[in-house]
């Protein structure tokens, strides 16, 4: 039965059903473990986040308004995870938070409730640090911070604005188009069922849908010169199918109104033309909600020819794209910022991480006690890690209790920066009581 026939693929109802899913679950998606965040929510990429956040702020110097906080906005936040690691992070390398204003965003209001009544939030909220809005990509506009009741604008921020968008490009609307035999075709998406499907939020669903794309020749994609004249260079291209990321683009666009803008983003994507290359019609990946490869190619072209500058890593990122984007560029007061990036990011980022944490942690029982050390300094303090190895610490410790302190320490960290999620996590419990016993 056809559900829907021939749309853009950023109009489908593929779209509802995520809106359906992500404002029905709420903080459960994260709670239950549905949808994934390791990749993008730890402390590894936390602590590259501070590295390149402090060199950026470095390298503008004077130019600061000392009087007016940085915002640092996190789009699509979800858990929130990601911004209170960034917090701690940031604690360290600074002493003292104070030049922040950190904004955690979403466009579902059951997250705000969740982020307004966490206990190990307050102390954030109360100082005036933390804040929360509700932010929609597919309709930017100025936030409106719950607490301080402030708006934030991109036009009227007297310094810097610092975006995240983690885990967030890849969940929004796009568009697919197909090139053949060097001429842009636009891909228009059917979608059909076994059954009508009135229910978006009926889970089954995804076991009844289908998806056919049919590539039809078209003349002006979008009102955007820019959009289009990027879509078409991509004709110089073999066949292929790609994405385009109209609505992320749409969302960047409203804040490049800011004097001054640095995103950090991290997704699974597209972010050299040669990944581009023989690419598949684009289909959900689901995890709860579902996610689409995003073409961080198409962004990187769209901030350049905007005035802008992007850094990302000559190699191919196996597990996750990692990528900052500075606007206007001012590349002879970049320095900083470009060495930090090519040390965090290039030489030993969040992709290099996650593919040897993934090896390293069916290791972690066979390991020492300084090993497991060495691991966690390294890591930031990963959780997940620790996860595998508290029941070896009892053992480890009666073989080295000279490290006893630094055990102490590092589960101590561990400890502060993990923002909890629910009463079935209990490993903040577990290192409570190792740190009783300890
Ligand atoms: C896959 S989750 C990622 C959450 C978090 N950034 C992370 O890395 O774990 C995608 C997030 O984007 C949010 N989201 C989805 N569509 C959105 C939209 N149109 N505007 C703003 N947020 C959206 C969802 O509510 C969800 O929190």
């Amino acid at each position: 039965m056809l559900i829907e026939a021939d749309k853009p693929l950023s109009q489908s109802l593929l779209w509802q059903i995520q809106n359906s899913y992500f404002h029905t679950a709420g903080i459960r998606a994260w709670q239950d473990d549905v949808v994934p965040h390791q990749i993008s929510c730890n402390p590894f990429m936390a602590r590259a986040y501070a590295n390149l956040i402090t060199a950026y702020i470095q390298d503008l110097g004077d130019s600061l308004n000392h009087d007016e906080p940085i915002y640092i906005i996190e789009l699509g936040a979800g858990s929130g995870r990601l911004t209170f690691y960034l917090m701690h992070q940031l604690e360290e390398m600074w002493a003292d938070l104070s030049p922040f204003r950190f904004v955690l965003t979403d466009y579902t209001a059951d997250l705000l409730h969740f982020w307004q009544i966490h206990p190990q939030l307050q102390p954030y909220i109360t100082s005036g640090q933390l804040d929360f809005a509700l932010f929609d990509a597919t309709q930017p506009a100025p936030l409106k911070l719950h607490n301080s009741q402030q708006e934030v604008t991109p036009q009227t921020a007297d310094n810097p604005i610092i975006l995240l968008g983690n885990y967030f490009f890849d969940s929004i609307p796009q568009d697919s188009f197909v090139i053949k035999q060097n001429e842009l075709h636009s891909n228009l998406l059917s979608l059909y069922s076994t059954q009508a499907e009135p229910d978006l939020n009926d889970v089954t669903l995804w076991e009844r849908l289908t998806l056919a794309y049919e590539p039809l020749p078209l003349d002006t994609p979008y009102d955007n010169p820019l959009y289009n004249e990027i879509l078409f260079d991509y004709e110089q291209l073999p066949d292929t199918s790609i994405t385009f990321p109209n609505i992320g683009l749409d969302c960047l666009q409203f804040w490049l109104e800011a004097s001054n803008l640095l995103l950090l983003t991290a997704d699974r994507g597209h972010t050299h033309a040669i990944d581009l290359l023989d690419q598949p019609d684009p289909l959900p990946n689901l995890h709860g909600s579902f996610s689409m490869m995003v073409n961080y190619h198409a962004m990187t072209e769209f901030i350049e020819r905007s005035g802008g500058r992007a850094f990302y890593p000559p190699h191919y990122q196996d597990q996750i794209q990692t990528l900052a984007y500075i606007w206007p560029d001012k590349s002879n007061t970049q320095a900083t910022f470009e060495h930090t990036f090519r040390q965090t990011i290039c030489q030993n980022g969040p992709s290099d991480y996650f593919s040897l944490r993934t090896q390293l942690l069916s290791q972690i029982p066979e390991m020492q006690l300084p090993q497991f050390l060495s691991l966690m300094r390294w890591s930031a303090g990963d959780p997940d890690l620790l996860r595998v190895a508290l029941d070896h610490l009892p053992y480890w410790l009666a073989q080295y209790p000279a490290w006893t302190q630094d055990t102490i320490e590092m589960l101590q960290q561990v400890h502060d920066q993990y923002l909890q999620l629910g009463e079935n996590d209990r490993l903040p419990l577990l290192i409570e009581q190792r740190l009783g016993d300890m």
